[in-house]
C-alpha cells in the first residue's frame, strides 16, 4: 500500500516547533538527524509518521510514537531517502522540503518504488473534492482509466481508485491549508479483482 502526505508551511495555525517538541512524535530510537533545524525535523518526521501510517494496515488511530525512523539519508538538497518501521512491517520512501510545503511519500517494503505521485496548490476551499478531482483527470489521462470511480473514505478508511475493468488501484489522498496532493502505487502493481 501507499500513504502520502503534505504539511502546508504557510498554514497560520502550524506551530512553530522547538528541538524539545520532538518528544511528542519520536520513539527514542528515531534517526536523529542534526543538520536540518528542530522545526522543520518536527514536520518533517510528522510528514514521514503520516504516510507511513496511511500505507499500513493499521486500524488504531495514528500515533506517531508508534512509528520508528529507521534510516533517513539525504539523496539531494532537501530530499531524503527514509525507511519506518511500524506494526512488523518496513516501510520506504521518501521526504521533502520546499519553499511552501513538507511532504512524503512512504510504502510497504524495504525498496522504494517509483512514485506516482503529485502536490499542487488548491484553488477551491473543498479541498478533497478537488483533490479527488485532479487524481481521476491523472487516471483518465495518464493511465487511461476510464470511468474511474474514488471511494470516499467512509469514517476514516483508505480511499481506493477502481477503474471499469475492476482493476483496483492504492491511492493515497493528502491535503492541508492550500496544498494538496495524491499518490498512486505504479501500475506494474495493480490488483486485479
Ligand atoms: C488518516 C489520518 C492520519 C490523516 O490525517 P491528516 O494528515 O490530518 O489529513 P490528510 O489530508 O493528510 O489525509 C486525509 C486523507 O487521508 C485518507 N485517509 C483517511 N483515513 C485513512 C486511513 N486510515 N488510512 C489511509 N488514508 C486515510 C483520506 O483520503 C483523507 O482524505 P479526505 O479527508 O478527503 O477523505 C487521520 O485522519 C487519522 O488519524 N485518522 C485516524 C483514523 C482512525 O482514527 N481510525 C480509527 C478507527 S477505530
Amino acid at each position: 500500500m501507499i500513504g502520502i502526505d503534505i504539511v502546508d508551511l504557510a498554514d497560520p495555525l502550524l506551530k512553530k516547533r522547538k528541538t524539545s517538541d520532538l518528544r511528542f512524535i519520536t520513539t527514542g530510537s528515531d534517526f536523529e538527524s542534526t543538520t536540518i533545524s528542530p522545526s522543520f525535523r518536527f514536520w518533517i518526521y510528522w510528514a514521514i509518521k503520516e504516510a507511513t501510517y496511511k500505507a499500513s494496515a493499521a486500524k488504531d488511530r495514528f500515533d506517531p510514537r508508534k512509528i520508528c525512523i529507521n534510516t533517513f539519508h539525504s539523496i539531494s538538497k532537501d530530499v531524503w531517502s527514509v525507511s519506518c518501521k511500524f506494526d512488523n512491517c518496513m516501510f520506504s520512501g521518501q521526504a521533502k522540503l520546499t519553499a511552501e510545503y513538507i511532504s512524503a511519500v512512504m510504502y510497504v517494503g524495504e525498496k522504494s518504488l517509483p512514485a506516482i505521485h503529485q502536490f499542487f496548490p488548491l484553488k477551491s476551499g473543498q479541498s478533497g473534492k478537488e483533490v479527488r478531482a485532479r487524481l481521476k483527470a491523472y487516471a483518465k489521462k495518464e493511465l487511461q482509466l476510464t470511468e474511474v470511480i474514488i471511494a470516499d473514505p467512509v469514517a476514516g478508511q483508505r480511499p481506493v481508485m477502481r477503474a471499469s475493468n475492476n482493476q483496483v488501484i492504492q491511492v493515497s489522498i493528502t491535503h492541508h491549508h492550500h496544498w494538496g496532493g495524491f499518490a498512486i502505487i505504479p501500475a506494474a502493481n495493480p490488483e486485479i479483482l
